[in-house]
């Protein structure tokens, strides 16, 4: 008999996360889906039902940020389960707001979730991975990763750093036969546009010399509203990438995502730019 595979989720209580945990149910996985408030499961465990595999889910409270929780986490972890498989690093937001509106607390807040809270998460996976000599981390990082926007500087640096960490890291660990690949999307319909949207408290404020320009950008962003994608395309292709024994570094997905990095490296970066602040509207 074949062991059952293992996966852990960071951020399954709402869209990628969400689907990805029932997507690897789906595909026979026993998924520990853990979210950093266990008062919001109630959307997953009714997906979960719909789709038949409430059974093969393990519901846990993780904080990505509460760094000093997570080693316990996981051995609790596999203590129970024996292993882990797949580690799917999804929790994150997006913080937005010119640089001048940024303040250094707010650039720390998006760093500490979107980059040490991953790191901190994979740090504490790879003992048992390396033990097993196999298991897969899964990086969920944007297009904001390769190609930065305006207003989203924040997102942009702790997405860039996320992956420059995990090329290395995937070099590092390749022969221990664990495989880091870094999935990058691009819009898709989620709470992260609306309910964990962090917007700069200055950037809001009247006084900003930035308002009109942050307006235009607002609206810029809710006209393209209807052109996000379902999410449950992110999900299959975790599933898909996470049963390839030999995954890319990189999986982009999303027509955006594609033609956005298109143009960035086939464009000369003068031309880019002026393309990328008239198409955001800041000028
Ligand atoms: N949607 C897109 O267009 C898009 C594009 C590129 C990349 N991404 C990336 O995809 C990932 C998932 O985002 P999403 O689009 O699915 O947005 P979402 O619906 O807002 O989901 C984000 C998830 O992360 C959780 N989270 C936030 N901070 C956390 C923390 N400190 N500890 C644990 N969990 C935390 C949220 O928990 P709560 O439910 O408690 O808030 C939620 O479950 C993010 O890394 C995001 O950067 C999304």
């Amino acid at each position: 008999m074949t062991e059952e595979k293992i996966a852990v989720v960071t951020g399954s209580s709402s869209g990628i996360g969400l689907l990805t945990t029932v997507e690897l149910a789906r595909n026979g996985y026993r998924v520990v889906a853990t979210m950093r408030d266990l008062g919001r499961s109630g959307k997953l465990e009714e997906a979960a039902q719909k789709a038949g595999v409430r059974d093969r889910l393990d519901l846990r409270r993780v904080d990505i940020t509460e760094f000093d929780s997570l080693p316990g986490a996981v051995e609790a972890i596999v203590r129970d389960h024996g292993r882990i498989d797949l580690l799917v690093n999804n929790a994150g937001f997006s913080s937005a707001g010119f640089v001048e509106d940024t303040q250094l607390h707010e650039l720390r807040h998006q760093m500490e979730t979107n980059f040490f809270g991953n790191v901190a998460m994979t740090k504490a996976a790879l003992p048992v991975m390396r033990e097993q000599r196999s298991g897969h981390i899964v990086q969920v990082t944007s297009v904001a990763g390769r190609a930065a926007a305006p207003m989203l500087s924040s997102y942009a640096a702790s997405k860039f750093a996320l992956e420059g960490w995990s090329e290395a890291l995937r070099i590092e660990v390749h022969s221990l036969g664990i495989r880091v690949v870094l999935v990058e999307p691009g819009s898709y319909d989620t709470d992260i546009w609306e309910r964990n949207l962090v917007i700069g408290k200055q950037a809001l404020d009247p006084s900003s010399p930035n308002k009109e320009r942050s307006q235009r950008f607002a609206e810029f962003v809710r006209s393209q509203a209807n052109k996000r994608r379902d999410p449950g395309e992110i999900a299959r292709l975790i599933a898909r990438v996470a049963n390839d024994p030999n995954p890319r570094l990189r999986y982009l997905i999303g027509p955006d995502a594609r033609m956005q990095t298109w143009l960035r490296a086939l464009t000369p970066w003068r031309i880019y730019e002026r393309i990328v602040a008239r198409a955001t509207k800041i000028d």
